[in-house]
């Protein structure tokens, strides 16, 4: 599977937004990465559909929207409709987690379930077949800038084998404490798809740096 690299916008400068995703539009990038954080689910509040709609419209890579929200049903069709082309939800904030990923695939766009760092993947069993993509949370959700969970290289691990049990085609996505110190024992996990906003942001050259994370 094609290795992807989504930067996470939680990480840039949001005085130069407009200037933070035009270094993504000139890069190898293939997703951008937008967290969405209620305060209740997570203990942090970023931003919604309004900063969503304004980024989708300069915005060249698919937006890759991470919902850490109560009650993701709700919302689905507002993300949409602001320009999100994947669509994220954690297993821990759905109730009925197979409506919900029909729902968001009715759209046309892509569905992925996120796992918490103590949910286990077996739980996904059932569910593995009727998704896009699993993201694997490799910190606490919630914040940027956060160590990376050593344990999760075993979850990939699991999710792989669990993957081709099933003969399902979710992409393995990875997010939280990404660095280019641990991207290749990542993509040799398993992984095929990485998030990473403190690593491409704060570096001197977010491009240059993408190239290394899928070059890894
Ligand atoms: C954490 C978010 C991540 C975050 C990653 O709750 O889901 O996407 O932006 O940030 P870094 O790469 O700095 O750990
Ligand atoms: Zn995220």
């Amino acid at each position: 599977m094609e290795r992807i690299i989504s930067p996470s916008i939680l990480a840039a400068d949001f005085n130069n937004l407009g200037a933070e995703i035009e270094k993504i539009n000139n890069s190898k990038a293939q997703w951008l990465h937008c967290d969405v954080m209620d305060g209740v689910f997570v203990p942090n509040i970023s931003f919604g559909v309004p900063v969503i709609e304004s980024v989708s419209k300069i915005s060249k890579k698919p937006l890759d929207v991470h919902l850490m929200i109560i009650e993701p049903q709700i919302h689905v069709e507002s993300f949409f409709q602001a320009g999100a082309k994947n669509i994220t939800v954690h297993y821990e904030a759905s109730m009925h987690l197979h409506r919900l990923i029909y729902q968001i695939k009715k759209f046309g766009i892509k569905a992925g379930i996120s796992l918490n760092p103590h949910t286990p993947v077996h739980l996904l069993e059932e569910i593995i077949c009727d998704v896009d993509l699993v993201l694997i949370m490799s910190v606490n959700p919630g914040f940027g800038g956060q160590k990376f969970i050593e344990n999760s290289y075993e979850k990939i691990s699991k999710l792989k084998d669990l993957i081709l049990k099933k003969n399902s085609g979710a992409m393995i996505q990875v997010d939280g404490g990404v660095t280019l110190e641990n991207a290749k024992q990542l993509f040799d996990a398993g992984a095929n798809n990485l998030v990473a906003g403190t690593t491409i942001f704060r570096s001197e050259n977010p491009a240059k740096t993408i190239e290394n994370l899928l070059s890894t």
